[in-house]
């Protein structure tokens, strides 16, 4: 037992005599030629006399690269207080990069390929050795010891005790705790003197003004002025001025350097904090805040950037460091990034449409003591918490209103500098979509020119029906069936994510509970039957729950692809997509209801409807198919445009319904051939006669409906007309060359009051019909003609082919 005590004393002397020896050996120095390498576990750092601290690669978290650092060897934190950087990125290395100390360049680091990843800047001199000081300088010496290169004069995010920074020089923030990137808050000592901490709008250098000021700039006195920010070897902080003064940052009791270790560290969060950590760390024990600046960072705001928080996030203070939480119903834009910018789950918009049933699909949340001082655009006093509130939800640019004192201010997105502070006082309303249902569809691609210029021909066959439009009248009813045909390039397809944002998918059951078990019929249409639904959303929302009976031969991804393309369509003359169903076999398309039935039930009843009226509708058609046709990002060709479908809203503005079809409901081009599209009486020659089709389908479809809307009867009318009166087309054409413009609308004074309105509109729709594609204007035209902006020549006859024989 005494033998094995002794044996164990003789042991640890023996260890101390090589610790002190090593001790001795270990003076910090490394000489030219020294190298280190970047490999995993085994030691590969010089290390300062004392041990404290440590020069060399360390491993990332989570990441096989190696950064060049320094940092404190003998605490558990073994915290980073310099590393190699270029500029905005750290010099973060592969595993087997080298470290060499070398005379002429100092350090140099090489990639395992021996390409040149970084260097000490700037050396002028020969270096004859390094030197690791016990206050974590690593130094480049001359012959002479005279200093050529510091970490210490190239300082990242941290200063220690005797280390200074001179007028210009600055710490970096880094991106967040683990990345070692460049981030938006500088620390700078700047030429004037004042000691600034700001905020940078990456990647550009711009400043904004200063969260916080020492104030020792020259302009007042220049003797007065700061000369440079001195953290002394006693672990004191301050500007030091001109005239020998010292200005302290912060009156914090101070730490003994001697038992403690010191930094001061501008951390990612913008907040400029000294820290303590007893140097003989025995237990559990970390860093502890000394002191720190500003006293809260969530109040500063800047005003033509970010805060600490991004956009639209809301910054809590917490022991002077600042957290991040995104409103209810907005969510992180990168998750990952808990200090980055939130973004809204809905899209707030100003539509037509939308403006009509804002109460249906926004609530409000409040919060208390929150506010974003920028992003105002209205400020309204006097106010109340009510009107305020009342105020910002009828405005469809507002996204939160603050009532405070009387005064309410009114805000739209981004919001920036948002924070929560009991000291505000004020209430918070902000506009929230409810549920999850997503109306407005994303803005259309910015290449899509580009896209609609590629024609994709369909080549129609000719065999079903003769070649002249009145022998096809002729002919007995075929049954109705619309075509839809999208066009476009093949490769470029939209996002399908854009589906996820614009589109509600419905399960079977949500659908079959909302149309009350497909109950109430609102009509049979070319591909299946709609039913009227009540979604639960609020007060409930209105919807057309159209039931395809097709069986879609098509994938997945396809349905979907041609969804989205629907989805992304945003017209005020168009009825829109809301959501679909497809589970099993089951395919469902979710429209918004519209309330007033279709233009053929509104055209053709008993009680005539105003010139006006049908004016107004006619001109939105034109518009809706100008938007299908160039201004959408895909384009689309209806190629089945007749009254029946054209619906009318609350407030008779027509809404061209069942577009963009195609690919959804028949097949891949090479079956188009088999199939018959459009609608007896509205069909272009073309679809007969094996030519390309085009827009101008849409176009001749469009002159017929017009000259429906002008005369209020059906394109063809066996019945209720004499025989020469019963094809629409042919008989206004009769009827325009004997300047009978009083036939063609049933002598109803209304129109004959507008007499060049009505004969323009009468032309439009003569060029609009003609047999030869090549003299039907563009949609673009069409509606420039109806608006009288461009003059209307005197059409030919449109089918002279068909009248000659
Ligand atoms: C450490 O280095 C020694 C030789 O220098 C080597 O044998 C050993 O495998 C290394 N250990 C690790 C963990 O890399
Ligand atoms: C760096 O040091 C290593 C090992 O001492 C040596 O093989 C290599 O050639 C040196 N590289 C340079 C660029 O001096
Ligand atoms: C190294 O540190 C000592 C104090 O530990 C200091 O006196 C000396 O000036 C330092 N050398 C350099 C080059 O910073
Ligand atoms: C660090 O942040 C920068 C800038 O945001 C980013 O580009 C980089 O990918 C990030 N690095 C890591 C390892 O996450
Ligand atoms: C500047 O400040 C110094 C010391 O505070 C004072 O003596 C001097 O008069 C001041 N100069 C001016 C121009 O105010
Ligand atoms: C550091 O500054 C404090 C406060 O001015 C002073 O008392 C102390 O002597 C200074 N220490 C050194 C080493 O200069
Ligand atoms: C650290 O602790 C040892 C003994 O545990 C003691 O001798 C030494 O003085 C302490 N150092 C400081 C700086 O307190
Ligand atoms: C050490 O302290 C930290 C917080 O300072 C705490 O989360 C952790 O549980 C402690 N560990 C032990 C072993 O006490
Ligand atoms: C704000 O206005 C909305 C819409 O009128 C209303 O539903 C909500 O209850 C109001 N909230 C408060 C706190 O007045």
């Amino acid at each position: 037992m005494a033998f094995t005590v002794r044996l164990l004393l003789l042991i640890s002397s023996l260890f101390l005599v090589l610790e002190s020896l090593f001790a001795q050996t270990n003076s910090g120095k490394v000489d030219v030629g020294a190298s280190l390498s970047a490999t995993a576990g085994n030691s590969t750092s010089w290390l300062s006399p004392s041990g404290d601290f440590a020069f060399g690669f360390r491993q990332l978290e989570n990441s096989d690269l190696f950064l060049l650092s320094t940092w404190y060897a003998k605490i558990p934190d073994r915290t980073i207080v310099w590393y190699a950087n270029n500029g905005d990125s750290p010099a973060a290395v592969a595993k087997g990069s080298l470290l060499n100390l070398t005379a002429d360049s100092g350090l140099v680091l090489t990639s395992p390929r021996g390409v040149q990843l970084w260097k000490s800047e700037s050396i002028s001199g020969v270096v004859a050795f390094g030197l690791l000081n016990d206050t974590g300088n690593f130094v480049l010496e001359d012959d002479n010891s005279e200093s050529l290169w510091e970490t210490f004069n190239n300082p990242t995010h941290t200063i220690l005790p005797g280390q200074d920074i001179e007028k210009g020089g600055k710490l970096w923030s880094q991106q967040s705790e683990t990345n070692f990137s460049k981030g938006r808050f500088q620390l700078r000592m700047r030429d004037d003197g004042d000691l600034v901490l700001t905020t940078i709008n990456l990647p550009s250098e711009f400043a904004n003004m200063p969260y916080y000021a020492s104030h020792t700039t020259s302009d007042s006195n220049s003797s007065t002025a700061g000369r440079k920010l001195e953290f002394n070897s006693s672990g004191y902080m301050y500007v030091l001025r001109e005239n020998g003064e010292k200005l302290t940052i912060n009156e914090a009791e101070t730490v003994s350097a001697r038992s403690f270790y010191l930094r001061a560290t501008l951390n990612f969060d913008g907040v400029f904090a000294q820290y303590s950590h007893p140097k003989n760390s025995t237990g559990n024990v970390s860093w502890s805040v000394v002191w720190s600046v500003p006293e809260n960072i969530c109040a500063m705001t800047v005003d033509s950037g970010l805060g600490v928080c991004g956009y639209n996030s809301i910054c809590t203070i917490q022991d002077q460091r600042p957290t991040c939480a995104c409103p209810t119903r907005y969510s992180l834009l990168d998750p990952n990034d808990p200090y980055g910018n939130c973004k809204p789950d809905f899209i707030q918009g100003c539509e037509e449409d939308e403006l009509t049933v804002t109460k249906d699909l926004y609530e409000v949340q409040t919060l208390r003591n929150t506010d974003w001082p920028t992003s105002d655009y209205m400020q309204l006093k006097p106010s109340t918490a009510e009107s305020c509130n009342q105020s910002c939800f009828e405005d469809c640019l507002c996204a939160v209103a603050i009532y405070r004192d009387e005064s309410c201010w009114k805000k739209k997105l981004p919001l920036s500098n948002g924070r929560v502070d009991s000291g505000l006082k004020s209430q918070a309303f902000i506009k929230v979509k409810k549920g999850n249902l997503a109306l407005v569809p994303q803005p259309p691609n910015p290449d899509d020119k580009k896209r609609k210029n590629q024609a994709t021909l369909l080549r129609v066959g000719s065999a079903l029906l003769g070649t002249s439009i009145f022998a096809n009248v002729m002919l007995s009813a075929i049954v109705c069936m619309g075509f839809f045909f999208i066009y476009r390039k093949k490769h470029v397809r939209p996002n399908q994510n854009v589906l996820d944002s614009n589109l509600r998918s419905f399960s079977y059951e949500e659908l079959k509970e909302a149309t009350n078990g497909f109950n109430e019929e609102l009509g049979k249409g070319a591909f299946g039957v709609v039913y009227k639904g009540i979604l639960q959303i609020g007060s409930g929302v209105p919807v057309a729950v159209k039931k395809l009976n097709f069986v879609v031969q098509d994938s997945e991804k396809e349905f979907k692809t041609e969804l989205s393309i629907i989805g992304q369509t945003h017209h005020k003359n168009l009825v829109r997509l809301v959501g679909y169903c497809d589970e099993g076999q089951e395919r469902l398309l979710v429209y918004e209801f519209l309330s007033n039935g279709t233009l053929a039930n509104f055209l053709f009843a008993d009680a005539k409807p105003s010139w006006k009226q049908r004016i107004d509708i006619a001109y939105g058609v034109a518009k809706g198919l100008l938007y299908l046709h160039e201004e959408c990002s895909t384009q689309i060709i209806h190629c089945d445009i007749k009254p029946q479908n054209i619906l009318l809203d609350d407030y008779y503005n027509a809404r061209i319904a069942d577009f963009g079809l195609a690919k959804l409901l028949m097949m891949n081009q090479s079956q188009t051939q088999t199939a018959i599209r459009g609608t007896k009486g509205y069909v272009a020659p073309e679809w007969f006669r094996n030519l390309p089709i085009t827009t101008k389908v849409d176009v001749y479809s469009f002159g017929v409906v017009l000259l429906e809307a002008i005369c209020c009867r059906r394109s063809v009318d066996m019945e209720n007309v004499s025989e020469e009166r019963a094809i629409l087309t042919d008989w206004v054409y009769d009827c325009y060359l004997e300047g009978d413009l009083d036939a063609i609308v049933d002598n109803e004074m209304e129109a004959l009051h507008e007499k060049t309105k009505l004969e323009r509109f009468v032309m439009v729709a003569l060029w609009c019909i003609q047999e030869d594609l090549s003299l039907r204007p563009t949609m673009r035209k069409v509606v420039q003609m109806l608006e009288g902006v461009v003059e209307v020549h005197v059409p030919p006859c449109p089918s002279p082919y068909s009248r000659a024989g």
